[in-house]
């Protein structure tokens, strides 16, 4: 059952979206609307906007946007019905108990229960008679009684059954504990046959910022394949956003995270003191994972291993970091592969003293330019020079004289020309920078890609004409009644359109009205945008009916097009049918 639109309008009535944003974000105004910094993305200059008129916001810079529910879902991380609860709970206006489908924040809960219980399991398994191995694996590993307890750790038994059993007995059904990757299940012979994920593993249960248990990665015993088994993703953990021990980091950071590769290192870590360590969890760094972090601290120690690999992790990782304005001190490990081992080969004064000795992001970006060019030619110099250049001209002033002496004394060439190529490097590098903003604030709009309508680049002109349709009826619902006759769905070329037009014709029908969070239900966040961006063109476009009549006209003129090339033979067919004969 859908949340019936009358609560909606209530709520949105209700709701004041400035107030409600401005909780997360720090508003201005400026005219009709409020300008902020996108918490959505990095930003030093404001592109996020919200329009109280019309209770929505959207932001220039990387195109979210949508209504308070989808604010609130994306920035909380919530699904629909809970994003909606929280909302009105601010409104003061209670759910109605029959308007509204909860099954899947109901499933939620039941896989984070289950999951929940999961740890238990294994925790207790650890001190059990069938949890022996574990337990000498982590004492070999040298992690205290009370560091163990403190990470939650434990041990799946060598078994294909014992957590199910266990979680069943507790009246979780098979469905439960294999959408919670509990379990995997295996079809033979038309028979379908249930197993326990982790065996005979240690666990370290993964827990976000609530406390909630969303995830697990086990670690075999020796030596065999795969070193790790994660928890894939699940209606509550989605590999990408995972942050090893956040949920004990956020607190005890003063400003600063150690980024290592794994868990163990961290848990090491953490056993040693340094209680800000944390492990970016999946296979690369996601932007997402740099936000969260950002949130927390301003400056972070990356501790990546000193082989090739890590190298490159290092790499990837300053880039998306350095995306968010963190300062970023890249660590060199040596004396041991990783800081679990460092810690514990060397101790923690040692690891320490890398801390201290991290060179900061222009010294690690001036070494990685160094490493590409040979200073004992003229050429080789000059080209390090202007790569250099490029670099200082990002940075503050002091940070400029600083490395410009050291370039210097480097290369022989005199401080001051370093510093003339620099400042000419700035005025270019900003320069460049605003006309890019400028152009991309104009294109956003009527961008020639959505990442919600891949047809639409390449059937910009119909994709147009169908965006301004939505964005006129919407805002003139008036248009409609004359136009209906020719504003069937099918007339929608795009599917993505045809959906959102699918949608409206339902709202313009029953004379409901038209909000944007009438869409919020039947289309995520991320679709969401594209739906604000539709809605916002309405602020550019004429707003008469001659206007939308032009755009049915150019829908059903690329129809026919459409068709017609659809029924054209290709020369060889046509060959082929002709020999035939
Ligand atoms: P490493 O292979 O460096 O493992 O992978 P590690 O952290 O040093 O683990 P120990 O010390 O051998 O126990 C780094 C991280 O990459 C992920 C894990 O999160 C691991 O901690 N990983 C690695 C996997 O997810 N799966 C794998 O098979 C291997
Ligand atoms: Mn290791």
């Amino acid at each position: 059952m859908a949340i019936n639109d009358n609560f909606l309008r209530e709520l949105q009535e209700r709701t004041d979206i400035e107030q409600l944003v401005g909780s997360y974000v720090d508003l201005k105004r400026r005219g009709k609307t409020f300008v902020g910094l996108c918490p959505f993305h990095n930003e030093k200059t404001p592109s996020f906007t919200v329009y109280p008129d019309s209770n929505s916001f959207y932001c220039f810079g990387c195109g979210a946007g949508g209504d308070a529910i989808t604010f609130i879902r994306r920035i909380e991380n919530l699904d629909y019905v809970e994003a909606v609860k929280s909302v009105a709970q601010a409104a003061g206006m209670k759910m109605p108990e029959d308007g509204f489908d909860d099954t899947l924040s109901k499933k939620r809960n039941r896989i984070l229960s289950a999951n929940r219980e999961a740890a238990k399991f294994f925790y207790k398994t650890l001190y059990s008679e069938n949890g022996a191995a574990g337990l000498a694996y982590f004492n070999k590993r040298m992690l205290s009684k009370e560091t163990i307890t403190h990470f939650g750790l434990g041990f799946a038994p060598d078994s294909w059954d014992s957590l199910r059993n266990h979680l069943k007995s507790l009246g979780y059904s098979d469905l439960e504990l294999y959408e919670a990757n509990l379990i995997k299940r295996s079809e033979k012979n038309g028979s379908v046959h249930y197993y326990d994920n982790f065996r005979n593993r240690v666990m370290f249960p993964i827990i976000d910022l609530r406390g909630n248990v969303v995830g697990f990665s086990g670690r075999v015993l020796d030596d065999s394949k795969p070193k790790y088994v994660n928890t894939a993703d699940t209606l509550v953990y989605k590999k990408g956003n995972g942050i090893f021990a956040m949920n004990f980091a956020k607190n005890a950071n003063e400003g600063k995270f150690i980024i290592v590769e794994g868990q163990m290192d961290v848990i090491t870590l953490h056993q040693a003191g340094f209680t800000n360590a944390i492990a970016c969890l999946g296979t690369a760094f996601t932007q997402e994972q740099a936000n969260l972090i950002s949130r927390y601290a301003d400056e972070v120690y990356l501790c990546y291993d000193s082989d090739g690999a890590g190298q490159t992790a290092t790499r990837k990782a300053v880039a998306i970091l350095g995306s968010t304005g963190l300062r970023i001190k890249i660590v060199k490990l040596t004396g041991g592969k990783d800081a679990d081992e460092i810690i514990k080969l060397r101790g923690k004064e040692y690891f320490r003293a890398l801390l201290e000795g991290a060179a900061n992001k222009i010294e690690y970006d001036l070494l990685n330019e160094r490493s590409k060019y040979d200073l004992s030619t003229d050429d080789g110099s000059v080209n390090f020079l202007n790569a250099a250049a490029d670099i200082l001209a990002a940075t503050g002033e002091i940070e400029r004289d600083i490395y410009a002496s050291r370039l210097s004394r480097e290369t022989g060439v005199s401080k001051e020309a370093i510093l003339a190529k620099v400042q000419h490097r700035t005025a270019v590098v900003k320069r460049k920078a605003a006309e890019q903003k400028r152009a991309a604030e104009t294109r956003m709009l009527t961008d020639l890609k959505d990442k919600n309508n891949p047809e639409k680049e390449k059937n910009l002109r119909a994709a147009r004409a169908e965006e301004i349709i939505i964005a006129s009826l919407a805002r003139n619902q008036d248009f409609y009644p004359k136009l209906k006759d020719r504003l069937t769905p099918d007339l929608f070329i795009t599917a993505f359109n045809q959906r959102i037009y699918t949608v409206l014709l339902q709202k313009l029908e029953s004379g409901s009205g038209v909000e944007l969070s009438f869409f919020a239900e039947s289309f995520t966040p991320q679709e969401m945008d594209s739906i604000t961006r539709i809605f916002r063109l309405g602020d550019e476009i004429g707003n008469t009916p001659q206007e939308v009549e032009d755009c049915i006209n150019v829908l059903e003129k690329e129809k026919l097009t459409a068709n017609v090339k659809a029924s054209e033979l290709s020369d060889e067919d046509f060959l082929k049918l002709f020999r035939k004969k």
